[in-house]
């Protein structure tokens, strides 16, 4: 069995929160070619999307593994030490924890991991995002393997036609269920359908018995307890041979459809699909984007990667993005470009209601009644 990891963190932003330094950079790269020779990764490639680094890695250790999840934890605080040197932004800003304990879990950095027999060809696609949440996967996905108008293979390929199973988790309340569609597919939507709390983690094919994509779901708000940057998820696509094909899984992403993230993790805009060399969002901390790295794994070597949104075809997505983000950031702030309220990663409303606490004035009106008016009592509220 193939294990492909891709871990990812945060470990300092250049300039500010827009991409990774190159010296980060060439470290994480070092290392990487070092766990190769020594035999712990069979391939491996660095890639980044904004200030995250994403270690993309092939081995035989499974999810989850303490040998793998230790030598990312180890590479980033590498890449963190890098960042101090530099004085680069939020040095060290995902590695929530001060000592590795056994795996990655509740760490900071995010992790998609799966783990699969290879076929006799093995084209995968590994989707990297900066300035947005883990639930920004939920509509490409759903799309992907639920929506005949996006997947022509769900109708006409015969290793589609059952469906897939979707593993949802629940990231307030740490539960997870399974919906087997296209049979659920109304019941799961009403939960997908609010991507700041309900996530699709994995998507499996009823008919080949085997998993098609997996995403990093963390919060990093909800492990902090605060804000310390957005998550900036990941995902991997199986594609091909009863499985979505590749231009099926890049489909979504010509609609650049709205996601929570960019400015201070607080506001809603497009979600724009960028060649690796536009991996670096500066207006307005965005707007939030996608690249896409496609991989054939072959003896778990990994032949690539090619740049899947440097194509001309997603220009046109490219030109909308610029025109929603214009149209929401005319709204300043105010919703819907920001966020509501309970989905701020920035406040300042603890401090204000204090502040403002005696100021606020009833509007219910004072009357007296009669009987407060015999016996002598105040006023009586009445709504
Ligand atoms: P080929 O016939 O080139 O193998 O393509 C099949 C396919 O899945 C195209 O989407
Ligand atoms: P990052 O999570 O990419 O560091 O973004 C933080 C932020 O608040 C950008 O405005
Ligand atoms: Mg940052
Ligand atoms: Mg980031
Ligand atoms: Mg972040
Ligand atoms: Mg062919």
């Amino acid at each position: 069995m193939t294990t492909l990891s891709i871990i990812k963190a945060d470990t300092g932003g250049f300039v500010g929160h827009g991409a990774v330094h190159p010296d980060m950079m060439d470290e994480a790269r070092r290392e990487l070619g070092r766990a190769i020779d020594s035999g712990l990764l069979i391939d491996g490639h660095v890639a980044n999307c904004g200030d995250d680094i994403s270690l993309i890695m092939t081995h035989t250790y499974g999810a989850d593994s303490a040998l793998i999840h230790s030598f990312a934890w180890d590479t980033f605080q590498a890449t963190t030490h890098i960042a101090k040197e530099l004085g680069l932004y939020g040095a060290g800003q995902d590695l929530l924890s001060d000592a590795f304990s056994g795996n990655l879990r509740g760490m900071g950095p995010g992790y998609a991991e799966l783990e699969f027999q290879e076929r006799p060809s093995e084209p995968v696609l590994c989707f990297l995002a900066d300035k947005t949440e883990p639930g920004a996967w939920n509509l490409p996905l759903y799309k992907i393997f639920a929506d005949p108008f996006n997947t022509a293979g769900l109708v006409i390929d015969t290793k589609m036609h059952t469906g897939f199973a979707f593993e949802v988790y629940d990231l307030q309340q740490e539960k997870r269920i399974t919906f087997d569609c296209p049979a659920e597919v109304y019941d799961m939507l009403m939960y997908i359908g609010a991507p700041s709390r309900y996530v699709i983690h994995s998507v499996r094919s009823k008919t080949l018995d085997e998993t098609a994509a997996a995403t990093s779901t963390q919060r990093l708000s909800l492990i902090a307890g605060k804000y310390v940057g957005k998550d900036d998820p990941v995902m991997i696509v199986r594609c091909q041979s009863g499985l979505p094909a590749v231009g099926e899984a890049l489909e979504p992403f010509a609609f650049p459809y709205t996601v929570a993230g960019c400015m201070r993790g607080s506001h809603h805009a497009p979600f724009l699909p960028v060649s690796t060399d536009h991996g670096h969002p500066s207006r307005f901390d965005g707007p939030p984007r996608v690249v896409a790295l496609g991989f054939q794994i072959h003896d778990g070597k990994m032949i690539g990667p090619r740049d899947m949104f440097a194509d001309p075809a997603f220009d046109r997505a490219r030109d909308q993005a610029g025109e929603i983000m214009d149209y929401l950031r005319r709204h300043g702030p105010f919703e819907p470009h920001r966020l509501p309220l309970e989905d701020l990663e920035y406040t300042t409303m603890a401090e204000l209601t204090k502040r403002h606490a005696d100021r606020w004035t009833s509007m219910t009106t004072e009357v007296m009644t009669t009987e407060d008016a015999e016996s002598g009592a105040g006023a009586a509220r009445v709504g």
